[in-house]
């Protein structure tokens, strides 16, 4: 987009000692990092084609939840930017939760699972939503006896975790899942080609979104290959009662305290915030320049950053929509 005069100027005085050359712009690139193929893997959860193929099935599999209908992908839904796009996701019997569904993708960057972090991995996260009344609303034990009743997931099974005598279990059902969401990273952004050398690669606009995503601070929280700390920050979303991750450590300090989500992908991904109440990544901009910054962006700034935002966009994985027994 080319922008007229005046508003050059304008956005030239925005940052101390005027433009952004290009030479400079190196120092802000060196504040990001790529996003890796591939995250980092357990020691005990080795990412073999036989368990991503049944995490993968599993996944799409509704039996796993006591109506019958509801699978991880009705609110992870690959169409949606593996999340569901409604402010709050809606689960068993047509409960709407208290939060948010965040995205899987790059979830395996994350330091920890949940709002409120309070569980550390993937594996230790997937058991969590099949029992949950407002999700799937299952008796674990039963999810497992109605899996066993379909001779392909024997045999799935049974070819995805070769050394146990008794393979369909709540840890293997975990451990698959979590090997297959292992796979749902977006490498190559166009920032991320930008940050490889395409200096091309993303608009005017978004390189000075990324100036002033360093400029103001955004970077401190929002920064690594996911673009999130991993920590917990204090924010009173409008219209959330929500106390966050006190829930989890009961901790007075930790009340309103959410993880930083990542950004990956974040332009797919609305409406924003733990309650879903943000519709658009403008709102979202400016809630966070008031909240966490304590300033008040100006429109221009507000668009830049927004622009840079859409290009944290990347390339979706590939998954298949398997045939369930
Ligand atoms: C009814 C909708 C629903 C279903 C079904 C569901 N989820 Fe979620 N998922 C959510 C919501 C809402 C959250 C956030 C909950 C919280 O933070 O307390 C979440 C969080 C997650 C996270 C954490 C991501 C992050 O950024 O912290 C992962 C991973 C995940 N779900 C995977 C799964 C898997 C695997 C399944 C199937 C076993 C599943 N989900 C089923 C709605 C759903
Ligand atoms: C002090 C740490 C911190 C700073 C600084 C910060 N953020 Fe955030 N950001 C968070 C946390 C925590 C959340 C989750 C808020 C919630 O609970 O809904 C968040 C949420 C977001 C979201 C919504 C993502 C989603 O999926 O719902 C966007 C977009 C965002 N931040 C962008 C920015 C931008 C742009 C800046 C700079 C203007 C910034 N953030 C500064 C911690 C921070």
């Amino acid at each position: 987009m080319k922008k007229t005069l005046p508003v050059m100027i304008a956005a030239a005085a925005m940052i101390p000692g005027g433009m952004v050359m290009a030479e400079d712009l190196q120092s802000y690139k060196d504040r990001f990092e790529p996003l890796p193929h591939l995250p980092p893997i357990p020691a005990d959860n080795s990412m073999t084609p036989a368990k991503i193929e049944l995490g993968n099935m599993l996944f799409f599999e509704p039996r796993i939840s006591s109506s019958g209908v509801i699978s991880c992908a009705t609110c992870h839904n690959p169409a949606l930017g593996w999340a569901d796009r409604i402010p709050r996701a809606t689960g068993h019997d047509g409960q709407v939760g208290e939060r948010n569904t965040p995205t899987v993708l790059n979830s395996a960057f994350l330091g920890s699972q949940f709002w409120d972090g309070r569980e550390p991995d993937l594996e230790g996260q997937a058991l969590g939503p099949i029992e949950a009344d407002v999700e799937m609303a299952m008796d674990l034990d039963v999810a497992l006896e109605r899996l066993t009743e379909f001779e392909i997931y024997r045999e799935k099974f049974a070819e995805a975790f070769p050394d146990d005598d008794d393979p369909i279990s709540g840890e293997n059902l975990a451990y698959s899942m979590a090997a297959f969401e292992r796979t749902l990273n977006t490498p190559n952004s166009p920032f991320d080609l930008y940050l490889s050398g395409d200096e091309n690669a993303i608009s005017q606009q978004a390189k000075d979104g990324m100036v002033a995503f360093v400029d103001n601070g955004c970077v401190a929280c929002h920064r690594g290959p996911a673009l999130t700390d991993s920590q917990f920050h204090a924010i009173q979303v409008p219209g959330s009662e929500d106390l966050g991750r006190y829930l989890v450590t009961g901790e007075e300090s930790d009340k309103y305290r959410f993880k930083t989500p990542t950004l990956r992908n974040v332009a797919v991904t609305y409406p924003y915030m733990n309650n879903g109440a943000t519709e658009t990544l403008e709102e979202a901009v400016a809630i966070m320049g008031e909240e966490m910054l304590g300033r008040e962006f100006e429109q221009e700034t507000v668009d830049d950053i927004t622009a840079f935002l859409h290009t944290l966009t990347g390339e979706m994985p590939e998954f298949e929509i398997p045939a369930l027994p």
